[in-house]
């Protein structure tokens, strides 16, 4: 497994609308797209600073994983994203390795990327994805 970087921060917001602007006109972080994951009950709103990314994550359904998330911690910081070269190969080294990796396959996440989520209880504490870039 090799870990190219971190590819973005995925912070959960209440409210797009109300809290992109500081990230889109008081840093200037280019805007890159805004995204529907369905299967994950959220919008994506991703800036691009040329070196690493952060995601707001909104929810859409009260009960999606964001929605709880926010319920029980607050907006804030949500996890940390690491691109990958080998995405299965990583979940295999991973689960070999007795890491609770969530999923056996991989899912598509936004913008098309191969994704798996890493259980906070194996990380210290940060849920962790992984991606590969198609
Ligand atoms: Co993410």
């Amino acid at each position: 497994m090799k870990i190219i970087g971190i590819e973005h921060l995925g912070i959960a917001v209440k409210d797009l609308a109300n809290d992109a602007p500081f990230w889109n006109h008081i840093l200037n972080i280019e805007h890159r797209s805004t995204e529907g994951v369905e299967d994950q009950g959220v919008t994506t709103d991703i800036y691009d600073t040329g070196k690493g990314k952060v995601e707001l994550l909104e929810s859409t359904t009260p009960d999606s994983p964001i929605a709880k998330f926010i319920e029980k911690r607050g907006a804030g910081i949500h996890h940390v994203c690491f691109e990958v070269d080998d995405i299965t190969e990583a979940i295999k080294e991973l689960k070999e390795s007795g890491i609770h990796v969530l999923g056996d396959e991989p899912s598509i996440g936004a913008e098309g990327y191969k994704v798996v989520f890493i259980h906070p209880s194996s990380t210290g504490g940060v849920l962790v994805e992984l991606a590969e870039k198609s």
